[in-house]
């Protein structure tokens, strides 16, 4: 059974809370502008951490919070967690001690002498190599930091590093936040018995990258919707005198060769598999859909009950490649029914076409939820669980 926040005690008590604070800064990509204070450009997963930050806040905790930002390698100011730091401090309205480091004598001090109600931030756990490799003496030295340890990370939940992992199998009370409780209670409802028709939309470069999530989801799933790249490796499997446009990036011969097995699946499972069959015109091959597989696409995911979608289905953060992406999320709009979103990139495409606030759920997670829907748990998550032995943590959460 996992616990929330709200059933444990956490009176006066350190509670460590494992937050994913990954989010977009700007200047990221820019070195000539290393020097610019850096400003978190999307802030949905501080926001959506807030409710369990602000509970153990009113509820008398010492607050810790801990995540990684970026693939640092080693300790980099680049990837310091200070924007995001300042940015949960406007929202809270109170303020909040980024610390200069995540472990050691110093933080142990702070920690120490932290009040209740006090809010700190560690800094970036990757800055050491110990959080990646799950080392037991990194976990062991952040776990003594405090009494109870909440995950509400759920972003790296399918990661099985110190801080989502190692750190609560040394401690014996833990539960998760309520970040990760409604991601649950949504998620769930796709692999549980979801409403049919059920509608899902794949886009993205590589099938490499889905192919556990697309078999589970044959399980389930009536039409499943490919675009992007990773559409050439269905053509082509299906079809090897299949030519490429001009252009088109060759995709590799594994990715082939799992969508040669996923066609075959799709077809004893019965489900409809929808490829492009077409370019929008003056576009490049494989940059966005064309009207016809607009139109093949739009007219499925309207008459769903419940549609999953995660990858734009071509690169529409250039606005001349972003129809197809924006009629997918148009036309998820007008569904009646359970319409669920997840990935960073695809939650951009809902904001550009205005219409996040009318979707079910929008994930904070990208390969978390496309692990989590394969169907076995994820690693952050079932250790969460207080009996000891492999949850299932759709049944502990989600009240029928
Ligand atoms: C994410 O953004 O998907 C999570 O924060 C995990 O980040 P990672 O892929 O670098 O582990």
């Amino acid at each position: 059974m996992i616990k929330c926040i709200d059933e444990i005690e956490i009176k006066d008590k350190r509670v460590l809370i494992r937050v994913d604070f990954n989010v977009p800064l700007s200047n990221a990509t820019d070195p000539s502008n290393k020097d610019e204070p850096r400003k978190v450009t999307d802030g949905t997963r501080i926001r959506e951490a807030l409710p369990t930050i602000q509970y153990a806040i009113q509820n008398g905790a010492r607050v810790i919070l801990m995540s990684h930002l970026g693939r640092p390698e080693g300790v980099d100011s680049a990837f310091s967690l200070a924007p995001a730091a300042d940015h949960l401090s406007e929202l809270l309205g109170t303020d909040v001690l980024l610390t200069d480091d995540c472990v050691g004598d110093g933080i142990e001090m702070i920690v120490r002498h932290l009040k209740s109600t006090q809010v700190i931030l560690l800094e970036n756990l990757r800055f050491h190599e110990g959080e990646e490799k799950n080392d037991p003496a990194f976990a062991r030295q952040l776990a003594s930091l405090a009494e109870v340890y909440i995950n509400d990370a759920f972003g790296s939940s399918h990661r099985e590093h110190a801080s989502i992992y190692g750190v609560p199998q040394i401690m014996p009370i833990k539960g998760c936040g309520f970040l990760i409780k409604k991601e649950l209670q949504f998620l769930n409802r796709l692999l549980n018995a979801p409403e049919h028709p059920y509608v899902a939309v794949l886009g993205g470069s590589k099938v490499s990258d889905k192919i556990k999530t697309i078999e589970n989801l044959f399980f389930e799933v009536d039409v499943l919707c490919v675009g992007g790249a990773m559409a050439h490796a269905f053509r082509l499997a299906g079809d090897p005198k299949h030519v490429l446009p001009p252009n088109a990036k060759q995709p590799k011969s594994q990715d082939i060769a799992y969508a040669s097995q996923l066609l075959e699946k799709a077809r004893r499972h019965e489900v409809k598999l929808i490829l492009p069959i077409d370019d929008p015109e003056g576009v490049p091959p494989g940059f966005d859909i064309g009207p016809q597989t607009i139109e093949l696409f739009t007219k499925e995911i309207r008459r769903a009950k419940t549609v999953f979608w995660n990858g734009p289905v071509g690169m529409f953060e250039d606005e001349r490649y972003a129809k197809g992406s924006l009629a997918v999320a148009q036309a998820m709009a007008e569904v009646k029914g359970l319409k669920v979103v997840g990935g960073g990139d695809t939650v951009s495409a809902l904001n550009l076409a205005g219409v996040a606030d009318q979707m079910t759920h929008v994930s904070t997670g990208g390969g978390a939820t496309l692990e989590f829907l394969e169907g076995n748990g994820l690693p952050g998550i079932t250790i969460l669980d207080t009996i000891g032995k492999k949850s299932d943590a759709r049944i502990s959460l989600v009240p029928e």
